[in-house]
């Protein structure tokens, strides 16, 4: 029987700029993107008839096509061959519409997925075109790692690694939609840009408290009051723990800090995990290898 079952990191922003709104709807980004170890699990087997979705603990939209299913679609067209019966099972650890791109991750499993079972020679940038007919962010996560994404994600540059640290995430109640707050970006005065070049440069250099010094993200500049206030105070609650610098994710409105300290960050997680149920320890992942 054909089957495979993969983990499917999360993303952080490390940097999040937008460049402006283009022709076709979308906006160019340039971003500092890095996976983490919260993930899904994803197992793809070959069974039965059409396209089978199974996940534990959420709710699959009845009646429209699902993300993984157009991915499997978009994957066999690519290779001009019909799409076998296949079975999906998620396991779900990733807090949905967080900014963390859990979505897209089970995506890019899917497809790192068929293409282990089906097409093992296809090569990485074929497996990223195929997921930016998905979603923006599903090329980063099939590619995994520390890389600088432009364009709407797709244009990857790869950078040395974020250096060991211990990453804390907490995912206050409330949720960011996509698409409303790039639109709360356009014609936003956005004030001082992260600092994308000094990110790179402290990625190269190795040096953890200079990463740490240059997270930012222009999509905290449009929250409202209230969101803003909630996502300061997680921020806040980092640094008292310890955090060498804290940021939000993507659009948010998972808050992320980085610590050089495990302990600290055991002791961060545990603080913050009183208030905010969805509070996460992690690591940082790097390039998946079997794509190489
Ligand atoms: O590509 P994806 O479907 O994940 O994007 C979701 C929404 O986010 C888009 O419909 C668009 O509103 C917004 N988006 C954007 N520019 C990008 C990526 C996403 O405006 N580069």
């Amino acid at each position: 029987m054909k089957t495979i079952t993969l983990e499917a990191p999360a993303k952080i922003n490390l940097t999040l700029d937008i460049l402006g709104r283009r022709a076709d709807g979308y906006h160019d980004l340039r971003m500092v993107m890095q996976s983490v170890s919260l993930g899904d699990t994803v197992t793809v087997t070959e069974s039965g008839d059409g396209f089978a979705l199974l996940a534990e603990g959420i709710t699959l939209p009845a009646g429209k096509t699902t993300l993984e299913q157009r991915a499997a679609e978009s994957f066999f067209r690519y290779l001009d061959r019909p799409v076998p019966g296949l079975e999906v099972r998620l396991a779900k650890r990733v807090p949905a519409y967080a900014g963390l791109g859990g979505g897209s991750a089970d995506v890019a499993a899917v497809l790192r997925g068929l293409r282990a079972l089906y097409a093992p020679e296809l090569p990485r940038r074929a497996l990223e075109e195929i997921g930016l007919s998905v979603g923006s962010d599903v090329p980063f996560c099939v590619h995994g790692g520390t890389c600088l994404a432009e364009g709407r994600g797709e244009h990857l540059t790869d950078l040395p690694p974020l250096p060991d640290c211990a990453i804390v995430l907490c995912k206050p109640d409330f949720g960011l939609p996509t698409p409303e707050l790039f639109a709360r970006v356009d014609g936003a005065e956005l004030g001082a840009r992260p600092d994308t070049a000094a990110m790179e440069a402290a990625l190269v250099r190795g040096d953890l408290p200079a990463v740490a010094g240059c997270l930012g993200n222009v999509f905290e500049r449009v929250l409202t009051e209230e969101e803003g206030a909630e996502i300061r105070c997680i921020r806040a609650a980092l640094a008292r723990c310890g955090a060498l610098g804290a940021a939000m994710s993507g659009s948010g409105p998972t808050v992320f800090g980085l610590f050089d300290d495990p302990a600290r960050a055991h002791r961060a997680a545990e603080a913050l995990g009183q208030k905010y149920r969805q509070t996460y320890l992690a690591a940082p992942v790097k390039k998946f290898r079997e794509l190489e």
